[in-house]
């Protein structure tokens, strides 16, 4: 793995992210990449090119990203919908200080901000961007067009409520777009089909992607507080094992790319949870076996996403195995000792490292004694690795700082974020 990134693998990420939030439900499925085909198109017609089209390809393939629970994505399924800035808000507060995703976090925060001919509506004591009211026009439409059914029959009924709110929900200048657009067929086909992923990827202008190569470890991080700030069960979990498997691969020999690969891997191997609706990951009693199916699944989940950014190189395979075990009773694969790679087993002790070790709000994580008779016995029993199990050992307690100060840190930013987030929605 490069720890660098091109603005096309840059693109690869966020659109599996992208395709994650949309896994969560049958009914909102290819709902991100719909929106970003309608919101590049829109902006083409309106004459915009180069940076707006990254900023607006972008903020749309993100756009409901703060939409946690399943019935807050079946909301906005509705064409118009109670409090719809709850999530816009939150999605702002996840990405706002992230410096590649600044402009799209205040495009996603007024995803949803009506259009009003004072053209003085502002959010934050800002304008709110043009690119925001494209992507309110292109959400709704790709809303109003819904899934089934031939396209070419439900043009008007797409048109009509929108031409119907022109000037007063909708940009004027966007909704004249829009009827330009309207008559092309492949305005409308396009976002149907099963390659628009590849269509929107050459829509990327890397000109304008101004930072150049882009560090991946941000980027992770990134993803890492959308995976667990969806669940305070495990808010912090993300960043603790990123750190533990970093330190057990320095510990263990690893080059200091393999290192850097390991802590990606870290903050990405449970990707697969965004599948995941938060009904599901904060329930308070047991799981039924559905639901705990629902849960194992986010593995497989994680596999088929990250497979996709080839630029991860063995973290792929690292974050992919993390619930195998040495014995043969992990999951998926059910994959049995020289079968799970060296990486994922170091992954793996770091994932059950950081869950015994860290407090969840309904119980506190255990003591350096237990810790280490838990951790032992799973590796007599071959559940995990005994080398590495050595190495834990051998370094508990710096392992344990590490993994504090990481979620110390993790859930000062995640006070801070939810306190922007509550500000924010004031402003509304
Ligand atoms: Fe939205
Ligand atoms: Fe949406
Ligand atoms: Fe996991
Ligand atoms: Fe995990």
């Amino acid at each position: 793995m490069d720890s660098q990134i091109s603005p096309i693998a840059l693109f690869n990420l966020v659109a599996v992210l992208s395709k994650a939030m949309d896994l969560v439900s049958p009914l909102v499925v290819d709902h991100h990449k719909r929106t970003a085909w309608f919101a590049v198109h829109l902006a083409e017609e309106m004459g915009l090119r180069g940076k707006w089209i990254n900023e607006i390809l972008f903020s749309a393939l993100l756009h409901d990203i703060g939409a946690f629970s399943l019935q807050e994505r079946l909301d906005t399924l509705q064409f118009e919908f109670e409090n719809p800035h709850h999530h816009a808000c939150l999605g702002y507060s996840l990405l706002k200080d992230v410096e590649f995703f600044s402009q799209e976090a205040k495009i996603i925060l007024a995803h949803h901000t009506w259009w009003k001919p004072e053209h003085d509506n502002d959010v934050g004591g800002e304008r709110v961007p043009l690119a925001s009211h494209v992507l309110h026009l292109a959400d709704r439409v790709a809303i109003l067009l819904g899934e089934d059914g031939h396209v070419p029959d439900r043009i008007e009924e797409v048109l009509g409520p929108i031409k119907a709110r022109k000037g007063t929900v909708f940009m004027p200048r966007a909704v004249d777009a829009l009827l330009g657009a309207a008559h092309k067929e492949e305005f409308w086909l396009g976002a149907m089909q099963p390659d628009v992923e590849d269509q929107l990827r050459l829509k990327v202008d890397p000109r304008f992607l101004e930072m150049g190569p882009i560090d991946l470890e941000p980027v992770a991080r990134t993803f890492a507080r959308i995976i667990d700030y969806r669940s305070h069960f495990t808010a912090t979990h993300s960043a603790a094992v990123a750190y533990i498997a970093e330190v057990l691969a320095r510990y263990l020999g690893f080059s200091e790319n393999n290192c850097k690969t390991m802590k990606v891997a870290g903050y990405l191997h449970d990707l697969g949870k965004i599948a995941i609706p938060t009904e599901i990951l904060e329930k308070a009693g047991r799981l039924d076996t559905g639901e705990y199916h629902r849960v194992q699944d986010h593995v497989v989940h994680t596999r088929n996403l990250l497979e996709k950014v080839p630029e991860l190189g063995y973290g792929i395979r690292w974050a992919s195995e993390h619930h195998e075990r040495l014995n043969g009773s992990g999951y998926p694969e059910h994959s049995e000792g020289g079968e799970i790679a060296f990486g994922s087993r170091v992954l793996a002790m770091a994932d059950v490292f950081a869950a015994v070790t860290e407090d969840r709000p309904y119980r506190k994580g255990v003591d350096r004694a237990k810790a280490l008779r838990l951790l032992g016995r799973l590796t007599k029993e071959g559940y995990l690795d005994s080398e590495i199990f050595q190495v834990v050992k051998d370094n508990f307690d710096e392992l344990s700082r590490v993994r504090t100060t990481a979620q110390a840190d993790s859930l000062e930013d995640h006070r801070s974020r939810m306190e922007c987030f509550e500000e924010m929605q004031v402003e509304f």
